[in-house]
């Protein structure tokens, strides 16, 4: 038996993995689809199957089922299983009748399957369909990479000005010799910095998890001083609206969870809290522990969130309508990446507006498994398909 991989041709715009260990059975499907300008590769087991996919991914698997060692749904199976290749279209190749090859295609989670003997109308017409499905794939994924790049070089390039600039506000602020006039300006160039820094590292934080990039460090926390220290962060932007803050909650809470994730959680919270609220109004923060799960919410005065855009404030860029320009300044970033961060916890974020017994308002609420297992880290170097199970 040639176990070798026979590389037919090259420079092609398309490469096709044909995979039949019968020497006839390769030469059929080549000498029809060697009509188009296809870069066709061959194997003839399993085993060589996935380590040509691993060598020289293809666009396309036309793949035999009944194989020697690893037959073909094993074949498809592993592939489709594999982060990095579930994306290239299997077409399975059965015996006509075969009813159970069939159902073992489909649930092996092959893209099709084309009866022997192999009609060549119907070959090409599903080859050049799974072809420009593929492409098209590969376009979205190229576009992708090219969004989480510019994402990444954005977010660098302009956070070392915006750091030195938030540096040097801050020394300037505490500058007694500063004329009192130029204090306001100051600040809002320091509040409008500061906003910027967040953004980025919301936007960031979102480009990470997307990309199941990011990892978490869970340790364990007290809840009471992480919730404190960040109220306190705040305290110039209570007293600015004077907002009273009520706060609520054990005091030695500790939960296991990513100390860093969930202050910054908290802190786009207690922002969105303070920023809607009116004046002198009340903001309420309550944490407790629940036989399974950890709950801490912020509950603000002000407007509501009608019930119809409640499930959109956690997509990205999501602002409510109809509301001020004034209330609207933001990104709609800050509950999109409160909720993957969340996810990435095993938890759950909800909004509901009105707040219970209020009248007005919008409350925050998230919850963490209190035996939670941190979501596992996409492989990013996936062992290889090929590699024995
Ligand atoms: N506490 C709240 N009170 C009233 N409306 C809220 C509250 N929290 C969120 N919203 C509404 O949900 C939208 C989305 O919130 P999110 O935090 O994602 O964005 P943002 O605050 O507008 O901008 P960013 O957080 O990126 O600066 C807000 O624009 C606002 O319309
Ligand atoms: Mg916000």
């Amino acid at each position: 038996m040639n176990n070798s991989v026979n590389q037919v041709e090259n420079n092609k715009t398309h490469r096709i993995l044909l995979v039949d260990d019968e020497e006839f059975n390769l030469e059929l499907l080549k000498g029809y689809l060697n009509r188009q300008d296809y870069e066709l590769i061959t194997a003839m087991d399993g085993q060589t199957a996935l380590e040509t996919v691993d060598n020289m991914p293809p666009d396309l698997i036309l793949l035999d089922v009944m194989m020697p060692e690893i037959d073909g749904l094993e074949v498809c199976r592993r592939l489709k299983a594999s982060s990095k290749y579930s994306s290239i279209p299997i077409i399975i190749i059965t015996a006509l009748d075969d009813t159970e090859h069939h159902v073992g295609a489909i649930e092996a989670g092959a893209d099709d399957f084309i009866p022997k003997p192999v009609n060549e109308s119907v070959l090409m017409a599903r080859v050049r369909g799974y072809l420009k499905t593929k492409q098209l794939s590969d376009e979205v994924k190229r576009l992708m990479e090219f969004k989480r790049n510019l994402t990444n070089m954005v977010v660098h390039d302009l956070n070392n000005p915006l750091t030195s600039i938030i540096g040097n506000l801050d020394l300037i602020k505490t500058d007694e010799n500063i004329d009192d006039s130029l204090r306001p300006l100051i600040d809002r160039a320091y509040t409008a910095a500061q906003n910027a820094a967040k953004m980025l590292e919301n936007l960031l934080s979102i480009e990470r998890m997307e990309s199941g990039m990011l990892e978490l460090n869970p340790r364990v926390t007290n809840i009471a001083d992480l919730v404190k220290h960040v109220a306190q962060l705040q305290e110039t932007n209570f007293l600015k609206k004077g907002l009273s803050v009520k706060l609520e909650g054990k005091e030695n809470l500790e939960v296991e969870c990513d100390p860093d994730l969930l202050e910054r959680i908290f802190q786009n919270l207690l922002n969105n809290a303070i920023k809607f609220a009116p004046d002198e109004s009340e903001i309420e923060i309550h944490w407790k522990e629940n036989p399974n799960d950890f709950h801490l919410s912020v509950a603000n005065h002000g407007p509501t969130i009608p019930q119809e855009q409640q499930k959109n404030v956690f997509d990205k860029f999501a602002q409510v309508e109809n509301r001020p320009e004034i209330t609207r300044k933001g990104y709609g970033l800050g509950l999109a990446f409160c909720k993957m961060a969340i996810e990435a916890h095993s938890g759950s974020i909800k909004v509901t507006s009105p707040v219970p017994d209020w009248e007005d308002g919008v409350q925050l609420e998230i919850r963490i498994p209190i035996e939670y297992t941190p979501r596992a880290q996409k492989a990013a170097n996936e062992s290889k398909i090929s590699q024995p199970v």
